[in-house]
């Protein structure tokens, strides 16, 4: 316990120095050349932005699952991924392939941050195509987004889950995010009940979460904080991913 708090010190205060120092830099600019002050306040804001995305990123994981949550919503998975796409820019192409009625229960903001950061993370790791899928996979919902860039090898599966984890070292520190976002999915996925998987896309790498549908949730509730009863350990995954109904083409 001890080493990983400490682990979390060095790695939040590592994370939070960057956009702290861009601001200094900033501001220190602005004041020995006040004529070009626009500019070097528009990149303190810039990074200010970033501190505050971090921030908020720690305190939606100090608090996911600690609040127990009273009201909750029943989602429809493919909604919510429909939902998303449509706020997207459209710098990759996006498949979906989706049942009809996969129904979920429990917080729609956080799942919907789910849906969000597999798909920023899809389309900044894609060559090309970022493939989504949304299916009933008998009691369970499965919402599984692929992109054909570079694999994720299996040393790497379970690591890229940890806080502040990236794989790719070598990135500028300006350049993507803390490493929170699959911290935030995996937390969200134990607190509906649910479990997620790394596998090999084709080509390229594919994360699939697995959900409790509605009709499946027991009714007792297990455990303070949970946001939903955590339904029995799911079998592992076995199989492709595939199934008929719809398809729809988005983005460009
Ligand atoms: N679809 C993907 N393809 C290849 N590697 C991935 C993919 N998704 C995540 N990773 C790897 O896992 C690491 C952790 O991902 P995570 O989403 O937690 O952090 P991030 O995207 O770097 O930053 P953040 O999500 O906080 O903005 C990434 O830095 C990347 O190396
Ligand atoms: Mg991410």
């Amino acid at each position: 316990m001890l080493r990983q708090q400490r682990q979390f010190a060095a790695d939040a205060s590592h994370e939070l120095r960057t956009p702290i120092a861009a601001v200094r830099v900033e501001l220190e600019a602005a004041l020995l050349h006040p004529g070009d002050a626009r500019e070097a306040l528009d990149g303190a804001l810039g990074a200010l932005g970033r501190l505050e995305a971090i921030a908020a990123d720690l305190l939606l994981l100090a608090d996911i699952g600690s609040v127990p949550r009273a009201a909750e919503d029943e989602v429809d998975l493919g909604r919510l991924v429909a939902d998303e796409l449509r706020c997207r820019s459209g710098r990759r192409r996006i498949l979906i392939h989706q049942d009809e009625d996969v129904t979920v229960e429990g917080s729609r903001p956080l799942l919907s941050r789910l849906v969000t950061s597999l798909l920023d993370n899809a389309e900044r790791h894609a060559a090309t195509t970022v493939d989504v899928e949304v299916r009933r996979d008998g009691e369970r919902a499965l919402l599984s987004v692929g992109n054909d860039g570079e694999p994720v090898p299996a040393e790497d599966r379970e690591r890229i889950f940890d806080l502040f984890s990236r794989r790719d070292a070598a990135r500028s520190r300006c350049d993507g995010g803390p490493g929170l976002g699959l911290a935030i999915v995996r937390q969200v996925v134990e607190a509906h009940g649910g479990d997620i998987h790394v596998r090999d896309g084709d080509p390229g790498v594919r994360f699939v979460v697995r959900l409790p549908l509605v009709s499946s949730i027991p009714t007792t509730l297990v455990g303070a904080g949970a946001v939903r009863p955590l339904a029995g350990r799911p079998e592992p995954l076995t199989g492709p991913v595939r199934g008929s109904s719809c398809s729809v083409r988005c983005g460009v």
